[in-house]
């Protein structure tokens, strides 16, 4: 597939007002997506875990103008208050996808969005955001042509969340997601999230995701400016060499269920994501001093406790806590004895593997 099979032709159906509600959630890469060529095409190929109580939930109701305008119209609500400020990040997202949705001048969008996590808890929101708002749009031009299949939607919902944010585009399904074209994945696309295609252990399933919030602060650098560190970044080819041989080594270990060697990838891939932070010019540091008490508090109750525990990091000080369900217990007691005293304000979110968007 290419870019042009998502422009549309002619619509089968008119249509002049309705409403339509996605609710999508959030997602934890385990090989990480950090640098990107232009268009939003990842510099490497990434895999993610969905996760299920992260969500963003978001409304569109829409109404046919009288004729096309010139420009966009719409009216943003965020947590049922206007949010005028969120509005420039949906113009650019909506200039750069009314090629493949040429009926947006046609109508007014009231778009009402909210999130399950609290606002401003440090907590990415582009992945739940950009992917619903992109299912929402999906479900109007789905109207406009009844016909479309459940996996070309799905795969268009993908390919324009990750117009709008790139990790995005790994929210729309369940439970493992992976990115970018990889040798050794097949059906893999820079264009979209495709459903990881091969065996999983059961140990994957139900796996758990504690989100330790460490600093609910603005971030100094954001994600955007992150990737694009990248270019010319001194470690860019051997990093993203060592994101696909990740990827392929992931495939031996979701089938066998080896869950030492996943936590060696899943914590070095961390690792490496804040190491390429570090290493960029210019440099900067995400992690705060609760971000690495908590690393090494989780290698020693590893060590001592046999159990399988890790960490992962997104682009920010929080800490992602994951573990398989039969341990369940004996690490969410670890976690409340000993990790959340490193918590702002105690706070924390309970988590786990999700099965993608669902329509409301
Ligand atoms: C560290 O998807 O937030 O979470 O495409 O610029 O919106 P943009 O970046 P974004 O980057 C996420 C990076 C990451 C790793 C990952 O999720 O793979």
């Amino acid at each position: 597939m290419t870019e042009t099979n998502f422009i549309p032709s002619e619509y089968s159906n008119e249509i002049s007002d309705g409403k339509v509600t996605y609710k999508s959630p959030s997602n934890i890469a385990l090989v990480k997506y950090w640098g990107k060529k232009e268009n939003q095409i990842p510099a490497n190929p990434s895999i993610s875990f969905t996760l299920n109580a992260c969500a963003t939930t978001t409304s569109i109701s829409y109404k046919k103008l009288a004729s096309k305008a010139s420009d966009y119209s719409f009216d943003l609500l965020f947590e049922g208050k206007p949010k005028e400020d969120f509005k420039p990040k949906i113009e650019i997202f909506l200039n750069r996808i009314e090629m493949y949705l040429p009926f947006l001048k046609d109508f007014h969008f009231t778009i009402e969005t909210s999130n399950s996590f609290p606002h401003s808890s440090g907590i990415a929101s582009s992945a739940s955001g950009m992917s619903a708002l992109a299912l929402c749009l999906m479900a109007v031009e789905k109207e406009l042509n009844p016909e479309m299949s459940r996996d070309f939607f799905n795969k268009k919902a993908s390919f324009l969340a990750r117009l709008g944010s790139g990790s995005a585009c790994r929210s729309i399904e369940g439970d493992l997601i992976q990115w970018g074209n990889h040798a050794d994945t097949d059906g893999s696309s820079d264009l979209y999230g495709i459903k990881y295609p091969y065996e999983l252990h059961p140990i994957f399933k139900n796996y758990h995701d504690t989100i330790l919030l460490v600093d609910k602060g603005q971030k100094q650098v954001s994600s955007t400016i992150g990737h694009d560190l990248m270019h010319n970044h001194p470690f860019a080819k051997n990093r993203f060499d060592q994101a696909h041989e990740n990827l392929t080594k992931l495939k031996r270990v979701f089938s066998e269920g080896n869950l030492k060697s996943f936590i060696d990838i899943v914590e070095s891939e961390a690792l490496t994501l804040h190491a390429m932070m570090m290493t960029s010019l210019p440099y900067f540091v995400l992690m705060k001093p609760n971000t690495l008490e908590i690393i090494n508090k989780i290698w020693v109750f590893r060590e001592s406790s046999k159990t399988n525990v890790c960490f992962t990091l997104d682009a920010g000080a929080n800490v992602h806590v994951l573990y398989p369900e039969n341990e369940k217990e004996e690490v969410f007691q670890f976690i409340k004895n000993e990790l959340v005293v490193y918590c702002e304000n105690g706070q924390y979110i309970c988590d786990r593997i999700g099965f993608g968007a669902k329509k409301m």
